[in-house]
């Protein structure tokens, strides 16, 4: 059986890049598959605890409306074997490795105000994925440095002390692994950016096509305007990315406002049945907690041994 593990981060709104660098590819491995919220990660920067819970349900209930329905879903936070084995792998984490990731880099570092956790985030992230001996992580491409890391501590830890974990495959979609920002397409849609730029899946159709009919592109005219090249043609490449993911096809399109109107169909196309299915969960809350809450009683019990095994030969046991 090949166990599957992915996490998303409840800091913001999931957008059509979560969507198509992972919660679509994550639907297709739902046999043995473990898909998390990592509502600790929500915490490495300023946070308030008000919006940090209405984002941990409002996500849970679309990893529920994409159609997640038949993986083991759970809140990181209510395993408490993440946190533990977090800490033995901070024991076998170098701090010359956390120095180097790009997130932290970006983020926080030199700042005297970064918190902690921002810094050892990768090594509570490696914990997630380690805990599940998971063959696959689905992510999309800016979770690569963090599986990598995650790889390197399993082969170290295993060399060290014993053959604990599994060492993890990354997987990234062939479409879809690195969506840009609309208004800013030198870099990658995310939740927590200014909204302008970002798809949000729950926003209605006349938002996507705003968004879309607003899309940063380039001034080319002609009859090979409309073609991909990410370097001098971030924005086009971007929509004909998307358009792909989304199953459309650019075949006679010649204008960035065919592209465009192109974009539109397809986006909202894949995103009426998320958000038809996220209104009638919505309406019914304490099922979804039902379903998280189980999820994370079978976590509980999958990691045990593992967690057990990793403290016993790192000398605890
Ligand atoms: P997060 O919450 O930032 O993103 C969730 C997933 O969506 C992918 N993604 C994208 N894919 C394509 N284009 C984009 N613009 C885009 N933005 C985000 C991410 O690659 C990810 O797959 N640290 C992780 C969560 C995490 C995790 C884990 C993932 C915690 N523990 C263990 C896998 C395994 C994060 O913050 O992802």
């Amino acid at each position: 059986m090949t166990t599957t593990l992915s996490l998303l981060t409840p800091s913001g709104r999931l957008t059509l890049g979560n969507l198509l660098g992972a919660l679509r590819p994550m639907s297709r491995r739902q046999e043995d598959a473990y898909y998390g919220l990592s509502d600790l990660h929500a915490m490495t920067t300023t946070h308030d605890p008000d919006l940090l819970r209405s984002r941990t349900f409002e996500m849970a209930t679309l990893l529920l409306a994409v159609g997640l329905d038949r993986a083991t879903l759970f809140r990181q936070s209510r395993v408490p074997a993440h946190a533990e084995l977090a800490y033995l792998l901070e024991c076998t984490a170098y701090t010359g490795e956390l120095n180097r990731m790009v997130q932290f880099k970006e983020k926080g570092r030199g700042v005297a105000a970064t918190r902690v956790s921002l810094y050892t985030y990768p090594v509570l992230m490696a914990a997630d994925i380690l805990l599940y001996r998971p063959a696959v992580v689905p992510v999309g491409d800016d979770q690569r440095q963090h599986v990598e890391l995650t790889r390197d501590l399993a082969v170290r830890f295993n060399r060290a002390y014993g053959e604990v974990f599994t060492v993890p495959e990354i997987t990234t979609p062939s479409a879809g692994a690195r969506v840009m920002d609309l208004a800013d397409p030198t870099r990658k849609m995310s939740k927590s950016a200014d909204a302008a730029g970002s798809i949000f899946l729950l926003d209605p159709p006349d938002v996507v096509r705003r968004k879309v009919s607003r899309a940063v592109t380039d001034s080319e005219t002609g009859p090979s305007a409309v073609r991909p090249d990410r370097e001098s043609k971030p924005g086009v490449t971007n929509l004909l990315e998307i358009l792909a993911a989304c199953g459309g096809s650019a075949t006679g399109i010649t204008t960035y406002g065919a592209l465009k109107k192109a974009v539109t169909e397809a986006v909202v196309a894949e995103l009426e049945p998320v958000q038809k299915r996220y209104g009638d969960l919505a309406a019914d809350p304490a099922y979804v907690t039902e379903v998280y809450a189980a999820g994370a009683a079978r976590c509980r019990e999958v990691t045990a041994p593992v967690l057990a095994a990793a403290q016993s030969a790192i000398g605890l046991g």
